[in-house]
This record gives C-alpha cells, sequence and structure tokens, in this order.
C-alpha cells in the first residue's frame, strides 16, 4: 500500500511538473530561450507545437524524418532508441534522454554556427570584421532612401536592428579587436548560450517590452508583448493565466513591475534545464505503463511524437492550455 501512494505520489508531482513547466516557463514562446533545445518554439499561439518536439529530439535531421514513410521512420527511430539506450538494459531512463536531448541541441547549435560561418566567411578567414558582416547583412540600407529606412516594418526600423547588432557584436567581441573569431561568433549568434552574453539578452528583450523606456516591465506591457485585444473581443482564459503568472512568479518583490533581474529570471532561468523538461515530457507523454522510463515498444507506439509523422499529433490535445 505504502508504495503504491508513493507511485502515485510521484507521478502526479510529475504531472504538476509538465503542466507547471509548460504553463509557467515556456508559454511565452517569443522570449523564453526554449530555443536551446529547438529553433521552433515549443507553443505556437499557445498551441503545442510537435515540430519542436521533433527538433529537439533529433535536431536538423527531424527534416529528413517528415519525408518518410511511417514504416521507414519507425525502422530509424528503432535504431535511435539503441543509440540512446547507452547501457543496452532495454529501458532509456530520464538521464538517458536528457544525454541524447543534450547532444541534439549541441550538435544543432554547432551545425549552424559552422554553416553562418561559412556564409559570411567563405574564405575562411581566422576572424571577421564588423564592417564585413555589417555589408553582407545590412548592406542594402546604403542603397535606400533615407526616409524609406527610417520606416518601420511592424515596430522594427532595420537601421535599429542594425545598432543593436553592432552592440551585441561588440558584447561578442571578447578580446576587443573589432573583429570576431568563430568563438565569439558563435557568442553573436546563440548569445543564451555564452555567459558572458546574457546581460546582452536581457537588455534586448527589456528593450522590446519596455514601451514607455522607464526600465521596468509593467503588466500592460507583458501583456502587450504577446497579445493585442480587438476592439469588443473578450479577453481570453490564456491571457488570464499570463496575467496570474506575472503576478505570482514574474514580479517577485511584488512591486507591479519586472526589473532587469525578474527579466532575467524569466527568460534565463538559473535553475531551469531544459533538456531535462523536455525529456520529463516525452516521457510522460510515451510512458504507458508508468514505470518513468520507456521501452523500444513506448516509443515506437508513440513515434509521432518523437519523429515527423503527416499523421495526427495526439499531443497538441494533452497540452493546449485550455485542457488544463
Ligand atoms: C579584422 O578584419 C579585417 C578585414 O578582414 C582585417 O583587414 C583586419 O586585419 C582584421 N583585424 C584584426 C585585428 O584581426
Amino acid at each position: 500500500m505504502r508504495t503504491m501512494v508513493t507511485k502515485q505520489g510521484v507521478l502526479l508531482l510529475i504531472i504538476i511538473y509538465v503542466v507547471v513547466c509548460h504553463t509557467k516557463e515556456e508559454s511565452h514562446s517569443d522570449r523564453v530561450y526554449n530555443r536551446e533545445v529547438s529553433g521552433k518554439e515549443h507553443f505556437e499561439n499557445e498551441h503545442h507545437n510537435p515540430e519542436y518536439d521533433h527538433e529537439a529530439f533529433l535536431g536538423e535531421e527531424s527534416k529528413t524524418f517528415d519525408q518518410l514513410p511511417p514504416e521507414e521512420s519507425k525502422r530509424r527511430l528503432g535504431i535511435i532508441v539503441d543509440k540512446i539506450d547507452t547501457n543496452k538494459d532495454g529501458f532509456i531512463t530520464r538521464e538517458e534522454l536528457k544525454d541524447w536531448i543534450r547532444y541534439t541541441q549541441k550538435r544543432y547549435i554547432t551545425e549552424d554556427v559552422d554553416r553562418q560561418w561559412k556564409q559570411y566567411n567563405p574564405e575562411e578567414k581566422l576572424t571577421i570584421s564588423w564592417d564585413h558582416y555589417r555589408q553582407l547583412v545590412y548592406g542594402f540600407l546604403d542603397n535606400m532612401d533615407p526616409s524609406e529606412v527610417e520606416q518601420d516594418t511592424e515596430g522594427i526600423s532595420y537601421r535599429n536592428m542594425m545598432k543593436r547588432d553592432q552592440r551585441r557584436w561588440a558584447v561578442a567581441d571578447a578580446d576587443g579587436d573589432g573583429n570576431l573569431t568563430k568563438e565569439e561568433f558563435a557568442g553573436f549568434l546563440h548569445p543564451e548560450e555564452t555567459d558572458h552574453m546574457r546581460d546582452i539578452v536581457v537588455l534586448e528583450t527589456m528593450e522590446d517590452i519596455d514601451k514607455d523606456k522607464d526600465g521596468k516591465v509593467s503588466l500592460k506591457e507583458y501583456i502587450g508583448d504577446m497579445y493585442h485585444m480587438e476592439e469588443g473581443e473578450e479577453e481570453p482564459d490564456w491571457v488570464k493565466s499570463e496575467k496570474e503568472q506575472f503576478n505570482i512568479y514574474r514580479d517577485k518583490d511584488g512591486d507591479g513591475f519586472m526589473d532587469d533581474k525578474e527579466v532575467k529570471n524569466w527568460i534565463l532561468p538559473d535553475d531551469f534545464d531544459h533538456a531535462e523538461a523536455e525529456a520529463r515530457h516525452l516521457i510522460y507523454e510515451a510512458d504507458s505503463d508508468a514505470d518513468e522510463q520507456l521501452t523500444k515498444e513506448e516509443v515506437l507506439s508513440k513515434y509521432d511524437l518523437f519523429v515527423g509523422s503527416k499523421a495526427t499529433d495526439f499531443g497538441e490535445a494533452l497540452t493546449r492550455h485550455d485542457e488544463f
């Protein structure tokens, strides 16, 4: 009896964890750096995005899987399962799955940096200069009428983007020689991955959200960043729950605003491990006998959770906000 209760308790904790993570930590999809495990947002317009799981699990390879017929994608998934099960005991534990997701994530970032480094530095020089990068990315501004350039496209002016990039470039330039090495360029492209780049990520986020430029984020600005109420429209439930999130979790000191420390805590939480959360999520979704580990059969029977498929996405129904 005792073990039964414990097991149910553990299961309940896992369910709470998954629910809390997916509403609290990952719902503000444009901001929170869940990009660490995938380039896709885990939630798009608050709906579960299965492509996020596929990319977290497979990296770039998820595109290949999208093209495969179900039988072939199952066969390949079986091979991956064997790889993930490093101690070959027939079970995938959360640790093993987490290690795999970390490995996939590292590979994803390395490949992205390799690709962009080649693109901006085809001659494979040791460094690239800001002028060179600026010319390639924003050079088109030089031939534009200044009045056109200043015009905002959905609130974004290219000139501002360029200024922001230049500032980020300077922070990425650790040795301060004006040029970026490949390693420094990686920090420029993926600042959330690099310790000394984190403050600039927070600053950029602040600038985006803090519309009245008072150096802090109000509830109105926080909601305004993701939702614009139409005339006569009723406020959706997820917006109500975001407001609660703000008051309970974001504005920790309860002064009605998020300061930069609170913003940092929100978008780059120290204690939040994305690979761990994703591993828990996948196990929760596929673990039919609730023993907290996965057999190959369990993975294969939920193969559309792990790899691309044109079949229906059962995951969506389970994790939609309004189902809670
Ligand atoms: C920076 O890059 C430019 C253009 O490639 C090059 O001429 C210059 O020597 C580089 N400077 C340093 C300090 O590497």
